[in-house]
């Protein structure tokens, strides 16, 4: 008897590193997900099964038995690894088949892609590498704030029907809070509107910082800090490519500086993990990390209730926003207002560096 690999492609193409930044790591999902069933999920256009191991080890394969393609998605995670559901073929963390039930030889190319994948911080990232077999150049990001005993954290994820780069605009431009948001985070709109926005940028990084005096507290902030009739809020938005790290939060006045990054009052961590599905599609990982008041200590758990309120405001806006371009095709034409300096600076960010992934592409791929 023999066992073959019958070589079918993969619905990732050469072509792929024109639509994505590659080598980079992205989001694949939180710690939490991964207990003792595998989970399917595309990832640039590559279909992904991510499993946790019985020693704990996390892992990410091309979802595709090698006998006959059944996704192993489909199939039980045992202790050494994840077990096809059609005739059992078992298979390690690194790809290799490990087990054919009924037979003693494995075929050494009885074996499927392995991504290499990091579980820091309680988020679970996968390299995207633009040559298939290419090892990781840099360390997975760190994103202290999960494991910190100052913060409190919830999380979870959506999945969205627009391109990933709408969630990068939004998530740039909290201008749009007191429009979206005002059950939850809003507050004044045209203080929002009329906020001075500070952009800089450094390599693939953008930074907006505004600066909120003399705001009133909307109803999260009151849900969870004693606040007055005032506060002082701060916005620092840090775009990284694959995930924003969104610090926001206030101060009440007469206090600390709202400009000093060791300021007390209440504080709102948000991680934001964007990764693109297909062209049309994407993932949206998010954990909100919230200081605890101590005569308030249940706060966090009105935060995690409203943000996740707010980010289902947000998929609505989104999801519209996309339907309505596709209706619109080109005629959908955008102009610019003040509010977009930072979104638009991680545009051009994206699109220098798919120009250059072409640019060194072969020149028949
Ligand atoms: S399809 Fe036969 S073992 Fe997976
Ligand atoms: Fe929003």
């Amino acid at each position: 008897m023999t066992t073959t690999c019958i070589p079918i492609k993969n619905l990732s193409s050469d072509a792929d590193s024109h639509r994505f930044p590659l080598d980079q790591w992205y989001v694949a999902g939180f710690s939490s997900e991964l207990a003792d069933k595998p989970i399917a999920r595309t990832f640039l256009n590559r279909k992904v099964v991510l499993f946790r191991t019985g020693a704990g080890q996390v892992a990410a394969l091309e979802d595709r038995c090698c006998h006959r393609s059944l996704p192993l998605s489909c199939g039980t995670v045992e202790g050494a690894g994840v077990r096809c559901g059609y005739h059992g073929l078992l298979y390690a963390p690194n790809g290799q088949c490990i087990e054919i039930p009924g037979q003693e030889r494995i075929p050494s190319k009885a074996r499927v892609k392995a991504y290499p994948v990091v579980e820091k911080n309680q988020i679970i990232w996968i390299w995207m590498a633009r040559d298939e077999d290419a090892e990781p150049t840099r360390p997975a990001p760190d994103y202290p704030f999960h494991d910190d005993p100052r913060y409190k954290f919830g999380s979870g994820n959506y999945h969205y029907r627009s391109p990933w780069q709408l969630i990068h605009d939004n998530l740039l431009d909290l201008s749009h809070l007191g429009y979206v948001h005002l059950q939850t985070i809003g507050g004044d709109a045209r203080l929002h509107m009329n906020a001075p926005m500070k952009v800089s940028s450094e390599g693939d990084r953008v930074k907006v910082v505004r600066l909120m005096p003399d705001s009133s507290p909307p109803p999260t902030y009151r849900a969870a800090w004693p606040f007055g009739e005032k506060c002082e809020r701060w916005q620092e938005i840090e775009f990284d490519l694959t995930h924003l790290r969104i610090w926001t939060g206030a101060v009440e006045p007469g206090t600390d500086a709202i400009d000093d990054p060791d300021r007390g009052g209440f504080h709102m961590r948000g991680f934001h993990g964007i990764t693109p599905e297909t062209e049309e599609t994407c993932h949206y990982f998010w954990s909100m990390s919230s200081t605890k008041h101590p005569d308030m200590p249940d706060n966090i758990d009105a935060v995690i209730q409203q943000t996740a309120f707010t980010f289902d405001e947000d998929r609505t806006i989104i999801e519209a926003q996309y339907r309505n371009m596709l209706a619109f095709g080109d005629k959908a034409n955008w102009i610019d207002i003040h509010v977009d300096a930072g979104a638009n600076r991680a545009r051009r960010i994206v699109s220098e560096l798919l120009r250059k992934q072409a640019a060194a592409e072969p020149a028949d791929s």
